[in-house]
Protein backbone atom coordinates (compact mmCIF):
# COMPACT_ATOMS: atom_id res chain seq x y z
CA UNK A 1 0.00 0.00 0.00
CA UNK A 2 1.25 3.17 -0.76
CA UNK A 3 1.63 5.77 2.07
CA UNK A 4 -1.62 8.03 2.28
CA UNK A 5 -2.17 10.74 5.31
CA UNK A 6 -4.83 10.61 7.28
CA UNK A 7 -5.79 14.53 5.61
CA UNK A 8 -9.59 15.68 5.89
CA UNK A 9 -11.75 14.24 4.11
CA UNK A 10 -13.70 17.32 3.15
CA UNK A 11 -12.83 20.70 2.09
CA UNK A 12 -13.87 24.08 3.37
CA UNK A 13 -16.98 25.65 2.34
CA UNK A 14 -17.49 29.22 4.46
CA UNK A 15 -14.88 30.05 7.22
CA UNK A 16 -15.32 32.10 10.77
CA UNK A 17 -12.52 34.95 10.74
CA UNK A 18 -10.63 35.34 14.19
CA UNK A 19 -9.14 38.21 15.73
CA UNK A 20 -5.66 38.44 16.65
CA UNK A 21 -4.59 39.51 19.69
CA UNK A 22 -1.39 41.32 21.15
CA UNK A 23 0.15 39.63 24.22
CA UNK A 24 -0.80 43.01 26.39
CA UNK A 25 -4.08 42.01 25.61
CA UNK A 26 -4.01 38.83 26.89
CA UNK A 27 -2.60 39.38 30.04
CA UNK A 28 -5.08 41.74 30.99
CA UNK A 29 -8.00 39.33 29.55
CA UNK A 30 -6.37 36.29 31.15
CA UNK A 31 -6.28 37.87 34.52
CA UNK A 32 -9.97 39.85 34.01
CA UNK A 33 -11.44 36.07 34.18
CA UNK A 34 -10.01 35.09 37.13
CA UNK A 35 -7.57 33.00 35.53
CA UNK A 36 -10.18 30.81 34.57
CA UNK A 37 -10.16 29.75 30.77
CA UNK A 38 -14.19 29.77 30.85
CA UNK A 39 -14.86 32.92 32.01
CA UNK A 40 -12.99 34.14 28.69
CA UNK A 41 -14.44 36.02 26.39
CA UNK A 42 -14.32 34.27 22.61
CA UNK A 43 -13.58 37.11 20.55
CA UNK A 44 -10.48 36.97 22.72
CA UNK A 45 -9.61 33.67 22.07
CA UNK A 46 -7.31 32.28 18.60
CA UNK A 47 -7.91 28.69 18.68
CA UNK A 48 -10.31 27.17 20.98
CA UNK A 49 -9.19 23.89 22.51
CA UNK A 50 -11.45 24.42 25.82
CA UNK A 51 -13.85 21.64 24.36
CA UNK A 52 -15.10 19.44 21.49
CA UNK A 53 -18.47 19.67 22.38
CA UNK A 54 -20.79 21.85 20.63
CA UNK A 55 -17.76 23.36 18.76
CA UNK A 56 -17.75 21.12 15.71
CA UNK A 57 -18.15 22.17 12.08
CA UNK A 58 -21.92 20.94 10.70
CA UNK A 59 -21.33 19.81 7.57
CA UNK A 60 -23.28 21.61 4.07
CA UNK A 61 -25.74 18.51 4.83
CA UNK A 62 -26.23 18.93 8.27
CA UNK A 63 -27.05 22.71 7.21
CA UNK A 64 -29.05 21.78 4.77
CA UNK A 65 -31.00 19.57 7.42
CA UNK A 66 -31.63 22.57 9.57
CA UNK A 67 -33.90 24.30 6.50
CA UNK A 68 -36.13 20.86 6.91
CA UNK A 69 -36.92 21.68 10.61
CA UNK A 70 -40.48 21.03 11.38
CA UNK A 71 -40.99 23.21 13.93
CA UNK A 72 -44.29 21.57 15.50
CA UNK A 73 -44.76 21.26 19.10
CA UNK A 74 -45.90 17.28 19.13
CA UNK A 75 -44.70 14.68 16.94
CA UNK A 76 -41.89 16.61 14.60
CA UNK A 77 -40.94 14.99 12.08
CA UNK A 78 -37.30 15.40 12.74
CA UNK A 79 -38.20 13.56 15.92
CA UNK A 80 -38.92 10.32 13.81
CA UNK A 81 -35.95 10.86 11.88
CA UNK A 82 -34.10 11.11 14.41
CA UNK A 83 -35.47 7.88 16.06
CA UNK A 84 -34.60 6.14 13.14
CA UNK A 85 -31.14 7.28 13.13
CA UNK A 86 -30.71 5.96 16.90
CA UNK A 87 -32.38 2.83 16.20
CA UNK A 88 -30.12 1.81 12.53
CA UNK A 89 -26.96 3.20 14.43
CA UNK A 90 -27.40 2.32 17.99
CA UNK A 91 -30.19 -0.33 17.73
CA UNK A 92 -31.54 1.10 21.18
CA UNK A 93 -35.64 0.22 21.44
CA UNK A 94 -36.95 4.04 23.14
CA UNK A 95 -35.37 7.50 22.91
CA UNK A 96 -36.18 10.62 24.41
CA UNK A 97 -34.21 13.76 23.04
CA UNK A 98 -32.50 15.92 25.57
CA UNK A 99 -31.21 19.24 24.99
CA UNK A 100 -27.79 17.68 25.85
CA UNK A 101 -26.10 15.04 27.27
CA UNK A 102 -26.56 16.02 30.67
CA UNK A 103 -30.53 16.19 30.59
CA UNK A 104 -30.60 12.84 29.66
CA UNK A 105 -28.33 12.10 32.85
CA UNK A 106 -30.62 13.65 35.18
CA UNK A 107 -33.51 11.46 33.56
CA UNK A 108 -31.38 8.46 34.30
CA UNK A 109 -30.34 8.99 37.40
CA UNK A 110 -34.25 10.05 38.73
CA UNK A 111 -35.67 7.35 37.30
CA UNK A 112 -33.19 4.29 38.15
CA UNK A 113 -31.27 5.92 41.35
CA UNK A 114 -32.90 5.22 44.87
CA UNK A 115 -31.00 6.88 47.78
CA UNK A 116 -27.90 5.03 48.96
CA UNK A 117 -27.49 3.39 45.73
CA UNK A 118 -24.15 2.90 44.60
CA UNK A 119 -23.26 3.66 40.95
CA UNK A 120 -19.60 2.00 39.80
CA UNK A 121 -18.46 3.59 36.72
CA UNK A 122 -15.02 3.91 34.87
CA UNK A 123 -14.21 7.08 36.38
CA UNK A 124 -16.20 9.57 36.87
CA UNK A 125 -17.56 12.87 34.67
CA UNK A 126 -18.13 15.78 36.35
CA UNK A 127 -21.69 16.42 35.01
CA UNK A 128 -22.77 12.47 35.62
CA UNK A 129 -21.35 12.13 39.12
CA UNK A 130 -23.25 15.36 39.97
CA UNK A 131 -26.53 13.91 38.73
CA UNK A 132 -25.81 10.62 40.69
CA UNK A 133 -25.56 12.46 43.81
CA UNK A 134 -28.08 14.61 43.80
CA UNK A 135 -30.53 11.15 42.91
CA UNK A 136 -29.02 10.26 46.59
CA UNK A 137 -26.44 7.91 44.99
CA UNK A 138 -22.71 7.51 45.45
CA UNK A 139 -20.54 7.03 42.36
CA UNK A 140 -17.44 4.66 43.05
CA UNK A 141 -14.93 4.83 40.60
CA UNK A 142 -13.81 0.94 39.39
CA UNK A 143 -11.68 2.42 36.61
CA UNK A 144 -8.28 0.00 36.03
CA UNK A 145 -5.16 1.45 37.95
CA UNK A 146 -3.30 2.18 34.82
CA UNK A 147 -5.97 4.89 33.70
CA UNK A 148 -4.80 6.93 36.35
CA UNK A 149 -0.82 6.81 35.33
CA UNK A 150 -0.69 8.78 32.42
CA UNK A 151 2.63 6.88 31.14
CA UNK A 152 1.02 3.65 31.19
CA UNK A 153 0.77 2.08 28.05
CA UNK A 154 -2.03 -0.30 28.53
CA UNK A 155 -4.33 0.12 25.19
CA UNK A 156 -7.60 -0.05 26.82
CA UNK A 157 -7.26 2.23 29.84
CA UNK A 158 -10.77 2.77 29.82
CA UNK A 159 -11.50 -0.74 30.96
CA UNK A 160 -13.45 -1.68 33.97
CA UNK A 161 -11.74 -3.44 36.45
CA UNK A 162 -14.08 -6.15 37.62
CA UNK A 163 -12.41 -7.29 40.98
CA UNK A 164 -13.25 -3.75 41.81
CA UNK A 165 -17.12 -4.29 41.24
CA UNK A 166 -17.17 -7.60 42.43
CA UNK A 167 -15.63 -6.31 45.75
CA UNK A 168 -18.57 -3.84 45.68
CA UNK A 169 -21.46 -6.07 45.05
CA UNK A 170 -20.01 -8.46 48.21
CA UNK A 171 -19.93 -4.86 50.36
CA UNK A 172 -23.21 -3.59 49.79
CA UNK A 173 -25.26 -6.33 47.53
CA UNK A 174 -26.10 -6.40 44.20
CA UNK A 175 -29.55 -5.06 44.84
CA UNK A 176 -27.99 -1.45 45.80
CA UNK A 177 -26.53 -1.36 42.39
CA UNK A 178 -28.83 -0.18 39.86
CA UNK A 179 -26.85 0.22 37.26
CA UNK A 180 -23.02 0.38 36.26
CA UNK A 181 -21.89 3.31 34.18
CA UNK A 182 -19.80 2.02 31.48
CA UNK A 183 -18.44 5.47 29.29
CA UNK A 184 -16.95 5.25 26.32
CA UNK A 185 -13.33 6.59 25.63
CA UNK A 186 -12.93 8.19 29.33
CA UNK A 187 -12.84 11.90 28.88
CA UNK A 188 -11.22 12.39 32.29
CA UNK A 189 -8.46 9.27 31.73
CA UNK A 190 -7.63 11.80 28.19
CA UNK A 191 -9.90 10.12 25.65
CA UNK A 192 -9.33 6.11 26.88
CA UNK A 193 -10.96 3.76 25.19
CA UNK A 194 -12.90 0.47 26.90
CA UNK A 195 -12.20 -2.41 24.99
CA UNK A 196 -15.04 -4.80 23.66
CA UNK A 197 -13.26 -8.25 25.47
CA UNK A 198 -13.81 -6.20 28.54
CA UNK A 199 -17.05 -4.69 27.92
CA UNK A 200 -18.52 -8.50 27.06
CA UNK A 201 -16.68 -10.18 30.32
CA UNK A 202 -18.66 -7.03 32.25
CA UNK A 203 -22.00 -7.92 30.48
CA UNK A 204 -21.29 -11.40 31.18
CA UNK A 205 -21.00 -10.55 34.84
CA UNK A 206 -23.55 -7.72 35.33
CA UNK A 207 -26.11 -10.47 33.73
CA UNK A 208 -25.12 -13.33 36.37
CA UNK A 209 -25.75 -9.89 39.01
CA UNK A 210 -29.53 -8.65 37.90
CA UNK A 211 -27.09 -5.73 37.15
CA UNK A 212 -27.56 -3.12 34.23
CA UNK A 213 -24.93 -1.23 32.14
CA UNK A 214 -25.93 2.25 31.31
CA UNK A 215 -23.73 3.40 28.45
CA UNK A 216 -22.26 7.26 28.66
CA UNK A 217 -21.74 7.03 24.67
CA UNK A 218 -20.88 10.56 24.04
CA UNK A 219 -17.42 9.40 22.19
CA UNK A 220 -18.44 6.10 21.13
CA UNK A 221 -17.51 6.25 17.23
CA UNK A 222 -13.94 7.10 19.17
CA UNK A 223 -13.93 4.52 21.19
CA UNK A 224 -15.00 2.05 18.61
CA UNK A 225 -12.07 3.19 16.18
CA UNK A 226 -9.60 2.45 18.98
CA UNK A 227 -11.63 -1.23 19.08
CA UNK A 228 -10.98 -1.69 15.18
CA UNK A 229 -7.00 -0.34 15.36
CA UNK A 230 -5.91 -2.27 18.33
CA UNK A 231 -7.96 -5.12 19.27
CA UNK A 232 -7.57 -8.71 18.03
CA UNK A 233 -9.84 -10.04 15.61
CA UNK A 234 -11.34 -5.82 14.84
CA UNK A 235 -9.30 -4.67 12.20
CA UNK A 236 -12.25 -5.63 8.99
CA UNK A 237 -14.96 -4.24 10.91
CA UNK A 238 -16.71 -1.42 10.17
CA UNK A 239 -17.34 1.73 12.87
CA UNK A 240 -20.96 1.11 12.45
CA UNK A 241 -20.43 -2.52 13.19
CA UNK A 242 -18.55 -1.88 16.02
CA UNK A 243 -20.26 1.01 17.47
CA UNK A 244 -24.00 -1.11 17.39
CA UNK A 245 -21.85 -3.80 19.30
CA UNK A 246 -21.12 -1.88 22.05
CA UNK A 247 -24.54 -0.69 22.31
CA UNK A 248 -25.95 -4.00 21.93
CA UNK A 249 -24.10 -4.91 25.37
CA UNK A 250 -25.56 -2.57 27.24
CA UNK A 251 -29.23 -1.70 28.60
CA UNK A 252 -29.48 1.97 27.50
CA UNK A 253 -27.53 5.27 27.37
CA UNK A 254 -27.07 8.69 27.95
CA UNK A 255 -26.02 10.39 24.72
CA UNK A 256 -24.35 14.06 24.46
CA UNK A 257 -24.92 14.98 20.86
CA UNK A 258 -22.35 18.03 20.76
CA UNK A 259 -19.33 15.58 20.49
CA UNK A 260 -19.40 12.45 18.29
CA UNK A 261 -22.73 13.87 16.39
CA UNK A 262 -21.19 16.68 15.17
CA UNK A 263 -24.30 19.28 16.46
CA UNK A 264 -23.76 22.52 18.04
CA UNK A 265 -26.49 21.58 20.46
CA UNK A 266 -28.43 18.24 21.24
CA UNK A 267 -28.29 14.68 23.16
CA UNK A 268 -30.69 11.78 24.00
CA UNK A 269 -31.31 9.43 26.69
CA UNK A 270 -31.94 5.69 24.92
CA UNK A 271 -33.80 2.92 27.31
CA UNK A 272 -34.48 -0.96 25.98
CA UNK A 273 -36.91 -1.19 28.99
CA UNK A 274 -40.69 0.30 28.78
CA UNK A 275 -41.66 1.22 31.88
CA UNK A 276 -38.33 3.01 32.60
CA UNK A 277 -38.81 4.87 29.39
CA UNK A 278 -42.72 5.68 30.61
CA UNK A 279 -41.06 7.47 33.14
CA UNK A 280 -38.75 9.12 31.97
CA UNK A 281 -41.06 10.49 29.32
CA UNK A 282 -43.20 11.79 32.15
CA UNK A 283 -40.33 13.53 33.83
CA UNK A 284 -38.97 14.82 30.52
CA UNK A 285 -41.79 16.94 29.69
CA UNK A 286 -40.88 18.85 33.50
CA UNK A 287 -37.51 19.43 32.96
CA UNK A 288 -36.96 19.78 28.89
CA UNK A 289 -40.02 19.81 26.97
CA UNK A 290 -42.30 17.25 25.13
CA UNK A 291 -41.14 13.87 24.82
CA UNK A 292 -40.91 14.23 20.79
CA UNK A 293 -38.78 17.15 21.34
CA UNK A 294 -37.06 17.32 24.36
CA UNK A 295 -36.21 21.23 24.87
CA UNK A 296 -34.52 20.90 20.89
CA UNK A 297 -36.46 22.85 17.95
CA UNK A 298 -36.78 20.20 14.58
CA UNK A 299 -33.56 21.57 13.11
CA UNK A 300 -31.47 20.52 16.10
CA UNK A 301 -33.21 16.98 15.66
CA UNK A 302 -32.64 16.65 11.87
CA UNK A 303 -28.90 17.94 12.50
CA UNK A 304 -28.01 15.41 14.94
CA UNK A 305 -29.95 12.61 13.09
CA UNK A 306 -27.41 13.44 10.01
CA UNK A 307 -24.39 13.67 12.57
CA UNK A 308 -24.90 10.28 13.41
CA UNK A 309 -24.58 8.63 10.24
CA UNK A 310 -21.60 10.87 9.48
CA UNK A 311 -20.10 10.04 12.74
CA UNK A 312 -19.44 6.73 11.80
CA UNK A 313 -17.94 7.05 8.57
CA UNK A 314 -14.31 5.56 8.45
CA UNK A 315 -12.47 8.20 6.22
CA UNK A 316 -14.44 10.80 9.09
CA UNK A 317 -13.15 9.10 11.87
CA UNK A 318 -9.52 8.39 10.71
CA UNK A 319 -9.00 11.87 9.83
CA UNK A 320 -10.65 12.87 13.56
CA UNK A 321 -8.35 10.93 15.43
CA UNK A 322 -5.26 11.05 12.96
CA UNK A 323 -5.37 15.03 13.55
CA UNK A 324 -5.28 14.67 17.10
CA UNK A 325 -2.72 11.88 17.00
CA UNK A 326 -0.77 14.28 14.75
CA UNK A 327 -0.42 17.20 17.36
CA UNK A 328 0.34 14.77 20.00
CA UNK A 329 3.24 13.42 18.14
CA UNK A 330 4.55 17.07 18.01
CA UNK A 331 4.49 17.32 21.36
CA UNK A 332 5.97 14.33 22.17
CA UNK A 333 8.72 14.92 20.04
CA UNK A 334 9.32 18.22 22.11
CA UNK A 335 9.47 15.93 25.14
CA UNK A 336 6.48 17.44 26.46
CA UNK A 337 5.19 15.56 28.99
CA UNK A 338 1.78 14.63 27.48
CA UNK A 339 -0.64 11.48 28.55
CA UNK A 340 -0.15 7.95 26.19
CA UNK A 341 -1.63 6.93 24.20
CA UNK A 342 -2.64 9.39 23.12
CA UNK A 343 -6.68 9.90 23.10
CA UNK A 344 -9.41 10.04 20.92
CA UNK A 345 -10.40 13.86 21.42
CA UNK A 346 -7.38 15.67 22.79
CA UNK A 347 -4.31 16.35 24.40
CA UNK A 348 -3.77 16.11 27.54
CA UNK A 349 -0.46 17.62 29.35
CA UNK A 350 0.63 16.36 32.63
CA UNK A 351 0.71 19.39 34.80
CA UNK A 352 2.33 18.09 37.47
CA UNK A 353 5.29 16.68 35.25
CA UNK A 354 5.12 20.13 33.38
CA UNK A 355 5.20 22.31 36.47
CA UNK A 356 7.18 19.66 39.50
CA UNK A 357 8.00 22.96 41.91
CA UNK A 358 3.95 22.94 41.88
CA UNK A 359 2.07 21.56 44.64
CA UNK A 360 -1.22 19.95 43.45
CA UNK A 361 -3.06 22.67 45.68
CA UNK A 362 -1.77 25.37 43.90
CA UNK A 363 -3.55 24.29 41.02
CA UNK A 364 -0.56 23.42 38.41
CA UNK A 365 -2.94 22.79 35.79
CA UNK A 366 -5.43 25.81 35.87
CA UNK A 367 -1.88 28.12 36.22
CA UNK A 368 -0.98 25.94 32.89
CA UNK A 369 -4.06 26.74 30.79
CA UNK A 370 -3.79 30.36 31.64
CA UNK A 371 -0.26 30.65 31.00
CA UNK A 372 -0.53 29.22 27.64
CA UNK A 373 -3.48 31.45 26.70
CA UNK A 374 -1.18 34.41 27.72
CA UNK A 375 1.17 32.94 25.42
CA UNK A 376 -0.73 32.90 21.78
CA UNK A 377 -4.65 32.91 22.51
CA UNK A 378 -4.86 29.34 22.53
CA UNK A 379 -7.72 28.22 24.90
CA UNK A 380 -7.30 25.22 26.65
CA UNK A 381 -8.82 24.01 30.25
CA UNK A 382 -8.10 22.42 33.13
CA UNK A 383 -8.97 18.53 33.98
CA UNK A 384 -7.44 17.98 37.72
CA UNK A 385 -8.10 19.14 41.05
CA UNK A 386 -10.15 21.87 40.22
CA UNK A 387 -12.61 19.92 37.89
CA UNK A 388 -12.50 17.13 40.74
CA UNK A 389 -14.51 19.68 42.92
CA UNK A 390 -14.81 18.55 46.98
CA UNK A 391 -16.39 14.89 48.26
CA UNK A 392 -19.85 16.10 49.09
CA UNK A 393 -19.98 14.34 52.11
CA UNK A 394 -16.65 15.70 53.78
CA UNK A 395 -16.36 18.71 51.95
CA UNK A 396 -12.80 17.96 51.15
CA UNK A 397 -10.65 18.31 48.05
CA UNK A 398 -10.53 15.16 45.81
CA UNK A 399 -7.05 15.09 44.72
CA UNK A 400 -7.15 13.23 41.55
CA UNK A 401 -4.09 11.59 40.63
CA UNK A 402 -4.11 12.94 37.04
CA UNK A 403 -3.76 16.54 36.77
CA UNK A 404 -3.97 17.81 33.38
CA UNK A 405 -4.41 19.71 30.74
CA UNK A 406 -6.85 19.42 28.02
CA UNK A 407 -6.15 20.25 24.65
CA UNK A 408 -9.58 19.31 22.85
CA UNK A 409 -9.79 19.19 19.07
CA UNK A 410 -12.68 20.41 17.94
CA UNK A 411 -13.84 18.25 14.87
CA UNK A 412 -13.49 19.55 11.40
CA UNK A 413 -12.58 22.65 12.80
CA UNK A 414 -8.81 23.71 12.53
CA UNK A 415 -6.46 22.96 10.37
CA UNK A 416 -2.86 21.55 10.20
CA UNK A 417 -1.10 24.85 10.52
CA UNK A 418 -3.39 25.90 13.44
CA UNK A 419 -1.88 22.35 15.04
CA UNK A 420 1.62 23.46 13.99
CA UNK A 421 1.06 26.72 16.17
CA UNK A 422 -0.69 25.35 18.85
CA UNK A 423 2.66 23.22 19.67
CA UNK A 424 4.87 26.28 19.09
CA UNK A 425 2.97 28.04 21.93
CA UNK A 426 3.08 24.72 24.45
CA UNK A 427 7.32 24.38 23.69
CA UNK A 428 7.58 27.83 24.46
CA UNK A 429 5.55 27.86 27.69
CA UNK A 430 7.56 24.67 28.32
CA UNK A 431 10.87 26.41 27.62
CA UNK A 432 9.88 28.78 30.98
CA UNK A 433 8.04 26.72 33.00
CA UNK A 434 10.95 27.16 35.95
CA UNK A 435 9.41 30.47 35.84
CA UNK A 436 5.57 29.55 36.15
CA UNK A 437 3.95 30.79 39.55
CA UNK A 438 0.68 28.52 41.13
CA UNK A 439 -3.00 29.98 41.91
CA UNK A 440 -4.83 30.64 44.41
CA UNK A 441 -8.23 30.21 44.74
CA UNK A 442 -10.59 33.27 45.49
CA UNK A 443 -13.95 32.92 44.42
CA UNK A 444 -15.08 28.80 44.49
CA UNK A 445 -18.99 28.14 43.37
CA UNK A 446 -21.03 25.29 44.72
CA UNK A 447 -21.53 23.35 42.11
CA UNK A 448 -18.92 22.21 39.44
CA UNK A 449 -16.86 24.50 40.60
CA UNK A 450 -14.44 24.95 37.32
CA UNK A 451 -16.61 26.57 34.91
CA UNK A 452 -16.79 29.58 37.38
CA UNK A 453 -13.96 29.63 39.74
CA UNK A 454 -11.37 32.70 40.36
CA UNK A 455 -8.06 32.64 40.90
CA UNK A 456 -5.27 35.13 41.12
CA UNK A 457 -1.28 34.71 40.84
CA UNK A 458 0.77 33.86 44.05
CA UNK A 459 3.63 35.39 43.91
N1 LIG B 1 -20.38 12.67 29.42
C1 LIG B 1 -19.16 12.97 28.95
C2 LIG B 1 -18.13 11.90 28.87
C3 LIG B 1 -18.87 14.27 28.54
O1 LIG B 1 -17.67 14.54 28.07
C4 LIG B 1 -19.87 15.26 28.64
C5 LIG B 1 -19.59 16.63 28.27
C6 LIG B 1 -21.14 14.90 29.12
C7 LIG B 1 -21.35 13.60 29.50
C8 LIG B 1 -22.25 15.90 29.29
O2 LIG B 1 -22.75 16.29 28.07
O3 LIG B 1 -22.15 18.71 27.90
O4 LIG B 1 -23.90 17.70 26.44
O5 LIG B 1 -24.33 18.06 28.84
N2 LIG B 1 -18.43 17.07 28.14
C9 LIG B 1 -18.04 18.39 27.75
C10 LIG B 1 -16.54 18.48 27.74
C11 LIG B 1 -18.67 19.49 28.51
O6 LIG B 1 -16.02 19.58 27.53
O7 LIG B 1 -15.86 17.46 27.92
P1 LIG B 1 -23.31 17.77 27.80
Amino acid sequence: MPKRSWAEPFKIKMVELLKMTTPKQRKTAIKNAGYNTFLLKSEDVYIDLLTDSGTSAMSDRQWAGMMLGDEAYAGSKNFYNLEKAVHKYYGFKYVIPTHQGRGAENLLSQVMIKKGDIVPGNMYFTTTRLHQEMAGGTFYDIIIDEAHDSTHQHQFKGNVDINKLEALVKKYGADKIPYVCVATTVNMAGGQPISMQNLRELRAYTRHHGIKIMLDMTRIAENAYFIQQREEGFRRRSIASIVKEICDHTDGATFSGKKDALVNIGGFLALNDESKFEEASNLVVVYEGLHTYGGLAGRDMEAMAIGIEESVNEDHIRARIGQVEYLGEKLLDMHVPIVTPIGGHGIFIDARQFLPHLKQIQFPAQALAAEIYEDSGVRTMERGIVSAGRNSKTGDHYYPALELVRLTIPRRVYTQAHMDVISESVERVYSKRNKIKGLEMVYEPTYLRFFQAKFKKLQ
